[in-house]
């Protein structure tokens, strides 16, 4: 298993592109399911999950052919429509082909993804509104298993709470619905407007994508379409945090500012000095940062995909921040790697009390899913001597090219095999 090694207390400075959104990709690679076509996709980042995403179209009898960050998809007769365990187990998102395979070949049967070390993550109001638009919807040995005479039926759906696949989910099975879709509190992150924008180039008629009343026009078939994926705005805020926690100076290109709002509101509350333009935003910081306060909400409130990377910040600001995680139930378990680094942090329900302190300290640790293994490299880039984070993989599902990049900007990061 490989480790990442990282030298601290280096000082960031330089230019970093960053790469398309996987929570984009992941969408986008599974509505090419709705109908036979080619398509054309650019800036797709080359993380583990869009390869998963590939193999289980390839699976599912499409063809994808990958050149740098361009990806083919060809889709012809579908040829099954079984989404296997031994691909959702390594990735939840495989739950996306649900609604495009339901609507398109009446049938789908997608294995139940699990609990994560994030939360319990339960898809029960993906199933509801499949339901809700006629489907008769079974869990059996472990599968959902979804059905509909011929169309699906367009429906009223009032989500209980903002999901972003399930939004996702549903807006793409309403697609080739019969009749109109109307999904009440939606999810309105911009990969759902991402995703909502490609659908409307192959021919469906949605409106309201980034609200949070999205409305979907039944059609009876799409076409094939192109597609270039929005920035990855977690990737951004990930190396604005970077930048900010080696009081660096960084130049983060081909970005969208406009996605990251909330994190940049908090970083210049912190004290951080940002000059943001359309495609890019620019953050110095040569003094410590001032604590501050965050709470975790959908978009366009502060992602939780930012939590840990912020905390990791907070645990050198100077003075006491409260972090309250109200998206996920259990995803503080980054806080006893923190620990070992020396943060001072106690955890009350889902609220995180961060005690700024002056330094951390290198130690061995080990990453527990994706976001929390971004905070603990970036705690290891300020952090006095040597960082080794143990099980990269979660690393390897989001960032592209991690270790260039950051080398990119001066950090002292390799990768190492371990022996296993
Ligand atoms: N929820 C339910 N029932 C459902 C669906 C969701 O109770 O049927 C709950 C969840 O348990 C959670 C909340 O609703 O408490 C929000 O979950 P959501 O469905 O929005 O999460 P997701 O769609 O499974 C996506 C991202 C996550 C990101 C969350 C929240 C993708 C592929 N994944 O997950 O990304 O954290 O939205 O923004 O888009 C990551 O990239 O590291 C990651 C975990």
């Amino acid at each position: 298993m490989d480790s990442i090694l990282i030298q601290g207390e280096r000082r960031l400075d330089g230019v970093v592109r960053i790469s398309g959104a996987k929570n984009s990709a992941l969408p986008i690679l599974a509505s090419t399911l709705l109908n036979q076509g080619t398509f054309t996709l650019t800036n797709v980042p080359r993380v583990m999950d869009v390869f998963t995403m590939s193999k289980l179209l390839t699976h599912l009898g499409a063809a994808v052919d990958i050149q740098e960050d361009r990806f083919t998809v060809s889709v012809k007769e579908a040829q099954s429509f079984a989404a296997p365990y031994e691909l959702v187990k390594t990735m939840r998102a495989s739950v996306l082909v649900l609604g495009p395979l339901l609507a398109r070949c009446g049938e789908a049967l997608v294995s139940l993804p699990g609990g994560c070390a994030i939360g319990a993550r339960p898809i029960n109001l993906h199933l509801a509104a499949l339901q809700q638009m006629g489907a008769e919807v079974s869990i059996e040995h472990g599968n959902v298993q979804a059905r509909v005479n011929g169309r699906l039926k367009g429906a009223r759906i009032c989500f209980d709470l903002q999901t972003v696949t399930g939004t996702e989910n549903i807006m793409m099975a309403a697609c080739l619905a019969d009749g109109t879709t109307v999904l009440e509190n939606a999810a309105r992150e911009p990969e759902v407007a991402d995703l909502a924008q490609f659908l409307n180039k192959r021919g469906a008629r949605i409106s309201g994508a980034g609200t949070d009343v999205i409305t979907i026009e039944g059609v009876t078939a799409l076409h094939g379409g192109d597609h270039e994926i929005v920035p990855d705005r977690i990737e951004t805020g990930t190396y604005l945090i970077a930048g900010a926690i080696t009081r660096g100076d960084v130049q983060i290109e081909r970005c969208r500012p406009d996605h990251c709002e909330a994190l940049l509101a908090k970083l210049r509350e912190a004290g951080a000095v940002l000059t943001v333009e359309k495609e890019s935003v620019r953050i110095r910081s040569d003094a410590r940062l001032k604590a501050v306060d965050v709470k975790t909400l959908p978009y366009p409130g502060f992602p939780t995909d930012m939590q840990a990377q912020m905390m990791a910040l907070m645990t050198l600001a100077d003075g006491p921040s409260v972090i309250t995680e109200s998206v996920f139930e259990s995803r503080f378990i980054h806080v006893l790697e923190l620990q070992r680094m020396g943060a001072d942090i106690s955890i009350e329900g889902n609220h995180a009390v961060v005690t700024g302190n002056e330094r951390l300290s290198g130690a061995p640790v080990m990453a527990s899913d994706l976001r929390a293994s971004a905070c603990l490299v970036v705690a290891g880039l300020a952090a006095e001597g040597e960082t080794r984070i143990g099980r990269v993989y979660h690393l390897d599902r989001g960032y592209e090219r991690l270790e260039e990049k950051l080398s990119g900007l001066g950090a002292k990061i390799r990768r190492v095999k371990e022996a296993a």
